[in-house]
């Protein structure tokens, strides 16, 4: 099939375009780069052997999107490309809305004026808020409580009501849980541009000797040792996960939400545990206050995937920690600039 990555420069983009690729499908990416390098989709290529076409442009440029839909003429479309930071879209919300949201519509328009009407969509767990039963699925109550959440909770809502109009639509909402790790090559992985507000990034660059010592943001939860426990995910079950999506959308239509996680919650002191086997190398930490808008919990039931999809997250902590310790000291400032 061929199939158009927007946000494939991007870290879950370029892991889904190698998979995308190996699985033998034509790849086209569309990327503004704002948040990632152009030699990702270098190395992309490199991985696969593959000739994945790349072309530089805005979603919100609709013309110029609107000419790579046309000219490519994809059958499905993956959309991974938007901002993602919390904190940025709680200090400039205006922006978040006109670039993931202006971006969606922008692309579907795109799409349903050349009849791909076949869409995989990167959403979060996010959109569980604040106040989740665990573990949670599909049909637990959604709310936003950042300008970003509302974002994904508005771009499921277009999708579904462009099935609702036209049972054409083919769409699958992925919510996924904490993506995490990088290619076993050790070649392309996750490169936060400036200081990292994740945590498995955040360590790594501890390790490599880029950043002095982690901040653990509160022991004082309810958690069996007191820090944050979340369902970190490799990003390579995650890729495999759209593959799936795809392939379950081809056969069965419809609009689908799948949560895209493991299941099973690791604790901060968890995941630097073993980013210490993974590394060989000490994390310094020191415990500070809680982080404003964290929860205490979070994991997936991942059930309805694994069942209507056939997929399972099987890489363990360790291997998630192993893999993004090959990528961070193998690139120990990411990736070079363009
Ligand atoms: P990323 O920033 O690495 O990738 C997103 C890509 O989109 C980047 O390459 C960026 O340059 C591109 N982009 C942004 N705005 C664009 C625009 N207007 N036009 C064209 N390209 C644009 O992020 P990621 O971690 O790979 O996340 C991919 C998607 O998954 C995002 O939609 C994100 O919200 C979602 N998601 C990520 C996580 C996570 O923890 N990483 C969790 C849940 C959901
Ligand atoms: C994990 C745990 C922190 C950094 C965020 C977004 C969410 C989704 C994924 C996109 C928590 C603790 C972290 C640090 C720490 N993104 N931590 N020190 O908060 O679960 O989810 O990314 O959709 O929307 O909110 O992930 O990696 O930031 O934090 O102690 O320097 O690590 O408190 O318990 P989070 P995270």
């Amino acid at each position: 099939m061929r199939i158009l990555v927007t946000g494939g420069a991007g870290y879950i983009g370029s892991h889904t375009a190698v998979l995308l690729a190996e699985a033998g499908h034509d790849v086209v990416i569309v990327d503004n780069l704002v948040n990632s390098r152009s030699e990702a989709v270098r190395r992309v290529r490199e991985l696969t052997g593959a000739d994945v076409a790349f072309h530089q442009v805005d979603l919100l440029d609709e013309e110029a999107l609107d000419e790579v839909v046309a000219s490519t003429g994809p059958e499905a479309v993956i959309h991974f490309a938007g901002l993602k930071a919390v904190g940025e879209s709680v200090a400039d919300p205006h922006r978040y809305y006109s670039v993931n949201v202006g971006g969606a519509l922008a692309l579907t328009k795109a799409m349903a004026a050349h009849d791909c009407r076949t869409i995989v969509f990167s959403s979060s767990a996010t959109v569980y808020g604040d106040h989740p039963t665990l573990p949670l699925r599909e049909g637990a109550p959604t709310a936003a409580t950042n300008p970003y959440g509302w974002t994904k909770l508005m771009i499921e809502q277009i999708l579904h009501d462009l099935h609702q109009a036209d049972d054409t639509w083919r769409v699958a909402s992925l919510r996924y849980f904490n993506p995490v790790g990088a290619h076993p090559s050790g070649r392309i992985g996750e490169d936060p541009q400036g200081i990292p507000n994740n945590l498995v990034p955040y360590i790594a660059q501890v390790a490599v000797g880029r950043r002095e010592k982690l901040q653990v943001f509160g022991d004082d939860y309810d958690t069996p040792d007191g820090t944050g426990v979340r369902d970190y995910i490799h990003v390579l079950d995650l890729a495999q996960a759209h593959i799936a999506a795809l392939d379950r959308l081809e056969e069965v239509g419809g609009h689908h939400v799948w949560n895209v996680g493991t299941g099973k919650g690791h604790s901060v002191l968890d995941v630097v545990a073993a980013f210490e086997r993974a590394s060989g190398r000490p994390i310094p930490y020191e415990v500070v206050a809680r982080r404003p808008g964290d929860i205490a919990t979070c994991y997936a039931d991942p059930t309805r995937a694994n069942t209507e999809l056939g997929w399972t997250a099987d890489r363990t902590l360790d291997a998630m920690c192993i893999d993004t310790w090959r990528w961070q000291s193998s690139n120990p400032e990411g990736y070079p600039p363009d």
